[in-house]
């Protein structure tokens, strides 16, 4: 049976799948996520942090938004130090925006000076706890709220942090030599899956030009709405960088043979699961981002990939080691101290971290070739 967590979206999909006569698990996943009413990111809800069902880095600690602003500063000297718009898509809680601005504002107060932060969310609901986190820069006239294409003609820089991971994506599996897709159909027992023929040629076109073929009983996902959305951002930005961060992988590994089950999970309180037909609409579901697909599409569309690399290298190239100790030795209590260390851990270790499986993507449009600091090597850094 269908677990019951919210009736009128059950309800809803129960409908649509009667009339369609079965939906892509892509479809199931949009209407799950991003229902206009009962959507798991539209309706009132703690998603991120302690109280919530997962952290991201952002809401680790301020420090990964302090170190990004670092990058960000130096793009804006890049660009020549006029005005510079950074948009940030999928903002959650808005902790990454607050400690990006609160960053900038004491470090580079000429840089504030000449920011523009626009905040592109689907959800009604974050865009309420977003004003409520940036009250203060809100003031100060520095952020507002727009629509993608309302970003036209921007100089700057597109920012994301685990917006990509959270898009749709279409289940498919190999069997008897023929990609196969997830469609969800109704049952006395609820929502079950039924392979069927693709969806669309798209996938397999995609696949093909990856270069990966996937193995015979294997499963994984295809996030094809990746691609439009890289397009866009592309069309919007003029000149400036695109910086990407989320958990994946490049497309050889993502459909590594090894890789049985694919990606797919569901997050509820910190547990996670694999069992997207119970809690529709009361858990996150998400799928691992594969990032050979935003450098492809990117490249197509004048956006150059200029670094790309794991989470860890990227914030220890930003200074992340001389941040921690400058942290430690301003706090007095131990406790407090021995927490800062643990929470920045977080950040960069490997295993039950998000070092090494979050990665990052800087693109660059009209740029030419810039040394980005996130470039430095880990042997070059000067540690103090
Ligand atoms: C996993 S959360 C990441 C939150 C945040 N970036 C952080 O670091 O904590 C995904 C965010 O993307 C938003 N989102 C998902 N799809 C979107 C879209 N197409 N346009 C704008 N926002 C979107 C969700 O509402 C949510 O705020």
């Amino acid at each position: 049976m269908n677990e019951e967590c919210k009736p009128e979206l059950l309800n809803e999909l129960t409908r649509r799948i009667d009339s369609a006569g079965g939906i892509t698990f892509a479809e199931f996943m949009e209407q799950a996520l991003y229902h206009p009413d009962y959507g798991y990111y539209t309706a009132p809800r703690t998603r991120i942090g302690k109280q919530g069902d997962f952290f991201t880095s952002s809401s680790v600690h301020s420090c990964f938004g302090q170190l990004i602003a670092r990058q960000l500063t130096q793009m804006w000297h890049l660009l020549g130090a006029g005005a510079f718009t950074i948009a940030e898509q999928g903002a959650g809680e808005g902790h990454l925006a607050l400690d990006i601005l609160d960053a900038i504002a004491e470090e580079a107060p000429d840089f504030y000076a000449a920011l523009d932060y626009r905040i592109v969310e689907i959800s009604a609901d974050n865009r309420a706890r977003q004003a409520e986190a940036l009250g203060e820069h809100l003031v100060a006239g520095r952020v507002a709220w727009c629509e993608l294409p309302e970003l036209k003609r921007m100089t700057g820089c597109f920012l994301t942090n685990e917006l990509v991971d959270s898009f749709p994506v279409h289940l498919i599996e190999k069997q008897g030599g023929e990609l196969k897709e997830v469609f969800v159909v109704n049952s006395a027992e609820g929502f079950v899956e039924e392979l069927r023929d693709l969806s669309t040629e798209e996938i397999r076109d995609y696949l093909n030009r990856a270069g990966v073929t996937i193995l015979e009983g294997n499963r994984c996902e295809v996030n094809l709405a990746a691609g439009p959305w890289m397009r866009q951002v592309a069309e919007v930005l003029e000149r400036g960088f695109v910086l990407t961060v989320d958990y994946g992988y490049l497309a050889d590994e993502l459909y590594a043979p090894y890789r049985h089950a694919g990606t797919f999970l569901c997050y509820h309180r910190h547990q996670t699961n694999e069992e997207p037909y119970r809690r529709v609409g009361c858990q996150d579901m998400t799928a691992h981002v594969d990032f050979t697909r935003l450098q492809m599409v990117g490249e197509e569309r004048g956006l150059k990939a200029l670094y790309f690399g794991q989470q860890y290298q990227f914030l220890m190239a930003l200074g992340f080691l001389e941040l921690l100790i400058e942290m430690q030795s301003r706090e007095t209590d131990p406790q407090k101290a021995q927490a800062i260390r643990m929470n920045l851990k977080t950040l960069v270790l490997p295993e039950g971290g998000m070092g090494e499986s979050f990665k990052v993507l800087v693109q660059g449009k009209n740029v030419g070739q810039p040394e980005l600091l996130c470039q430095k090597k880990i042997r070059d850094l000067r540690m103090c």
